[in-house]
């Protein structure tokens, strides 16, 4: 049964909060671990439904991961050839990070296997993947029009590849890599729009020579990956939600710690202090190679601006809780270059539009942007379509409207930030499940 939230104003947000542990880096601690020689230690994993999928899926290849408590994940690698084939469909529920990091880095293996996903997941496009492997050598079928499931044909010899990405996408870069490391010769990947850089600093760090710098990374096949201890910084998306409410609220001064800031993901701090927040980096320190820092966020007044192009591929998963400031900033606030955004968990542009105009807010879309007019939130139902962050954003939203809001289909959440709504409860904001 779907679970809504009914959320309302709450109080001044205050206190500091920890954050669950990041997501891509957590699926990626896990796949890397799981194909390197020995035994690799994971500190922050996030305890979500989409990583938890991973786990689960090298858990069906042979894979021992032990759990001894929560955010502690030891896996016992068994190298590059030592996966086993499974004997049922590999399930990566909501997390297209998983399906198509795998499908880059099962599609060397020798045996055949079969990647499918929940209902969203099942929408979303493989084609980019596809092609890129499948010119590697690959054999990848998909359903019609490249959706999941992908069924991949194993005992094919794959050959390095001069790759230049056609979208913005750490996925698609991730998975010629991935794929990469079975291949023979180099592969290099291009990007006219850098784009995360997870996969190649933790290649890296498991030991694999590899060659990067924002917008091109080379590697050739052939090495072996050695265990390596992963500390995962906390998850700039999910504070994301909490950067914006606290800028929103009046009173707030609300302190996130140990935040990941690794500059390809941080597009958001840029765009919102242009905005006219207030958000300052605090005892900065590393975490897993990664820059973190607590951030201090207190109230300040918005005004709309036009979001730098340059900015949008950094601040990807950002633009549900970005819509919710602009629309509580004065003036216009104008998106482009965000066509991504239709392909996601669901079509973002779509159902922020749907869900802002449900509450009063004027939002012009546009095939690849939208037009947001700041004004006042007014109570209202709105839909999540079964999207995290879609539902995160509005019970933001729902601090600032006149009224109560109701968010219909919360339950996967649970993907990216199981206890989100505990969180929010106790910095200040009100989330409670509809009865
Ligand atoms: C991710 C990359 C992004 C992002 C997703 C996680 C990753 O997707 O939206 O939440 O872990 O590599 P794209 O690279 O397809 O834009």
């Amino acid at each position: 049964m779907s679970i809504d939230w009914i959320a309302g104003s709450g109080a001044a947000l205050h206190g500091e909060m920890d954050i669950s542990g990041d997501k891509s880096i957590s699926h990626r601690a896990i796949m890397f671990a799981a194909v390197a020689d020995g035994v690799s230690r994971i500190d922050g994993f996030l305890e979500g439904e989409d990583t938890r999928a991973t786990a689960a899926v090298f858990g069906q290849m042979g894979v021992r991961i032990e759990a001894p408590s929560d955010g502690v994940r030891i896996v016992h690698g068994v190298g590059l050839d030592g996966l086993r084939e499974p004997s049922a469909p590999l399930d990566c529920g909501n997390a297209g990070t998983a399906m198509r990091l795998l499908a880059g880095l099962l599609c060397g293996q020798d045996f055949d296997c079969e990647l499918i996903g929940d209902a969203s997941l099942s929408k979303r496009p493989m084609r980019r993947v596809m092609d890129p492997l499948m010119r590697m050598g690959a054999q990848v079928e998909a359903a019609n029009g490249g959706l999941p499931p992908l069924r991949i044909r194993g005992g094919r010899a794959l050959r390095g590849i001069d790759y230049t990405t056609e979208v913005a996408s750490a996925q698609v870069k991730s998975a010629v890599l991935l794929a990469g490391l079975r291949a023979h010769g180099e592969t290099v990947v291009r990007e006219a729009q850098p784009t995360r850089d997870y996969s190649e600093r933790m290649l890296a760090a498991f030991g694999w020579p590899i060659e990067f710098s924002p917008g091109i990374a080379r590697l050739s096949g052939g090495h072996r990956l050695r265990a390596s201890d992963i500390a995962v910084p906390a998850d700039f998306s999910s504070a994301a939600f909490f950067i914006v409410a606290a800028t929103l609220v009046p009173g707030s001064e609300l302190v996130l710690k140990n935040i990941g800031l690794n500059p390809r993901r941080t597009g958001l701090l840029h765009v919102l202090r242009a905005m006219g927040a207030d958000i300052a980096e605090e005892r900065r320190n590393e975490r897993g190679g990664e820059p973190v820092a607590d951030l201090r966020v207190r109230h300040a007044r918005l005004r709309g601006i036009d979001v730098p192009l340059e900015h949008v591929a950094d601040m990807i998963d950002e633009f549900p809780a970005l819509f919710v400031a602009a629309a509580c900033a004065q003036g216009i606030t104008r998106v482009r270059g965000a066509a991504e955004l239709r392909v996601k968990e669901s079509d973002r542009l779509a159902t922020m539009a749907a869900g802002l105009a449900e509450l009063g807010i004027r939002v012009d879309e546009t095939a690849d942007g939208a037009d947001i007019y700041g004004g006042t939130l007014r109570g209202g139902s709105v839909e999540s379509h079964g999207d995290h962050r879609i539902a995160m954003a509005f019970a933001v939203a729902a601090q600032m409207s006149r009224g109560r809001i109701r968010i219909a289909d919360v339950g996967n959440v649970a993907t990216s930030f199981p206890d989100f709504d505990a969180c929010a409860n106790a910095v200040g904001l009100q989330v409670g499940r509809a009865t």
